[in-house]
């Protein structure tokens, strides 16, 4: 690990870590993780639930288990720039307010700015649907398909000031299928993150992943 990057509080059940999960849209990985939480006692617990976007329906999952879940869009004031720097003061806001340690980015479609990053620096995880560093940005499945690959998977890494760079914490391969379209290879490599995902956050929180 980099001298920059300040790695998670040890957790324990008895003092399990704060988390919080980032999404844009569905939310079947978040889904996928509040399941695994609520299986058995885990050393970190989800208790905030953001997402960009108001009419993301990954909402959902986070109101029926009763976390706090807010949507903060991007506020309508002046450039891009200016909305940007605005809206990543809101989330780290809320994440102050909820006592957050830890953040999780599942499907949130944002890069942040080295001012967020480096606040949360070894704190902060990410899942990206390919074999990174290969087929990173907006439309993996697709340019897999297109490349010609047989295999393909996900990976979870480390947050960086990259797009989806960053430290690899994990990976795991799923094979490409003749006839695959982006519909069905997204779905595959979903199950694969479902399973990969939880694993991972918790291996990284208890210690035994080092990089
Ligand atoms: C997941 O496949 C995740 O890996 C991907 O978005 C999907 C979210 O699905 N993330 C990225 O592409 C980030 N670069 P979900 O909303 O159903 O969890």
């Amino acid at each position: 690990m980099g001298t920059t990057e300040t790695p998670p509080r040890r957790a324990s059940p008895e003092n399990p870590l704060r988390i919080a999960v980032l999404i844009s849209g569905g939310g079947s990985g978040l889904l996928a993780l509040l399941k695994y939480q609520s299986e058995e006692i885990r050393c970190h617990k989800t208790v905030l639930v953001l997402s960009d976007k108001e009419d993301a329906g990954g909402l959902e999952h986070g109101r029926n288990k009763g976390i706090t879940t807010k949507a903060i869009p991007l506020p309508p004031i002046g450039d891009k720039k200016e909305q940007r720097s605005a809206h990543e003061e809101l989330v780290q806001k809320e994440l102050e307010n909820s006592q957050v340690e830890f953040v999780v980015l599942s499907g949130y479609m944002r890069i942040f700015t080295p001012w967020f990053v480096r606040i949360w620096k070894g704190r902060m995880v990410n899942i990206h649907p390919s074999l990174l560093p290969h087929f990173p940005g907006a439309h993996p499945h697709r340019d897999v398909i297109s490349s010609g690959v047989s295999t393909t998977g996900c990976t979870v890494h480390l947050v960086d000031e990259g797009v989806d760079t960053g430290p690899i914490i994990a990976q795991r391969e799923v094979p490409v299928l003749t006839g695959d379209n982006e519909f069905s290879l997204q779905e595959r490599v979903k199950n694969l993150e479902h399973e990969l995902y939880p694993e991972t956050i918790d291996k990284y929180c208890l210690g035994k992943i080092t990089l």
